[in-house]
């Protein structure tokens, strides 16, 4: 027995020092080209019509279009992503697909540079992300089911069953409701899942997106209570002391006054955007 054991502890350090060897390399000798990063950026894509995923695997929506015409060569952006080469306007992106829930914690470890994911720039955020300038206006709402006549606002929430997503400005405003039973998921589709297998009473989440869902016939048997709850702003977000978020913010403010970002709003939401603050 005692044999044994000795034998496994062996074992164990033989291989965390192999780790140890090959993570050392990997950093003297990284195997992608430096001179040709690619700017990392998170989403949830299950978040429709702002990233989603059609039926082939592919990225859209109106996140995606914004960060690909902030990226493309007509928005000027040089990012520091590549070392000593002429500095050509544009770069590359690599999307990469993270749970809601997980956005803010692998930004503030540095494993992305960025992500968009129709995140609301909130106070408690900024204490340990950055964000860009506001790119969306946007606002959480109550969803029920259509046949539902007794919620018609805040005040109808109390004692209720809510559904929300983890992580979401909606779990937080969920709490803010006395004797809330609250539900949470992982994405958009299981909450609404649940309000209509009738599990839960309402459903606390953005509303620009249930919008869409509805009117694309994408969501059947909800309506949305007429009442915004909240406005919110969007931003990309970034780790805190990004190098990226001038240039970015710059990229942002070319995109609206040059027509890029009406024509990317009209593209998704057929109406004309509304005014956004500068910060
Ligand atoms: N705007 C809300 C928030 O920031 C929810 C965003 C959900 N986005 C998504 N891709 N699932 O908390």
């Amino acid at each position: 027995m005692v044999k044994l054991i000795n034998f496994k502890w062996q074992q164990l350090i033989l291989s965390l020092g192999c780790l140890l060897l090959i993570i050392g390399c990997q950093s003297l000798y990284p195997t992608t080209n430096p001179d040709a990063k690619p700017l990392k950026v998170a989403t949830d894509p299950t978040f429709v019509p702002f990233e989603f995923q059609t039926a082939d695997g592919k990225l859209e929506g109106f996140d995606i279009d914004l960060m690909n015409a902030l990226a493309s060569p007509a928005a000027g952006l040089t990012l520091s992503l590549s070392k000593g080469i002429a500095k050509v306007a544009g770069f590359a992106i690599q999307f990469e697909s993270l749970p809601f829930d997980g956005m803010i914690s692998t930004l503030q470890a540095k494993r992305i540079d960025a992500a968009i994911s129709g995140i609301t720039i909130t106070a408690e955020r900024l204490k340990t992300i950055a964000f860009s300038r506001p790119y969306f206006k946007a606002g959480l709402a109550i969803a029920v089911r259509e046949d539902n006549q007794n919620i018609k606002g805040f005040n109808s929430l109390k004692g209720k069953k809510i559904a929300v997503q983890i992580g979401s400005t909606g779990a937080d405003f969920a709490k803010t409701i006395s004797n809330a039973k609250i539900s949470t998921f992982n994405s958009g589709p299981e909450f609404f899942q649940d309000l209509l297998n009738g599990n839960v009473d309402a459903v606390i989440s953005d509303a620009f997106a249930t919008l869409y869902a509805i009117k694309n016939g994408k969501l059947k048997g909800i309506r949305v209570v007429a009442d915004l709850l909240t406005q919110e702003y969007y931003g990309i977000a970034m780790p805190k002391d990004s190098p990226h978020l001038d240039a970015i913010n710059k990229g942002i403010a070319t995109l609206l006054s040059n027509g890029t970002y009406k024509q990317i709003y009209q593209k998704w939401f057929d109406a004309e955007p509304p005014q956004l603050p500068d910060s």
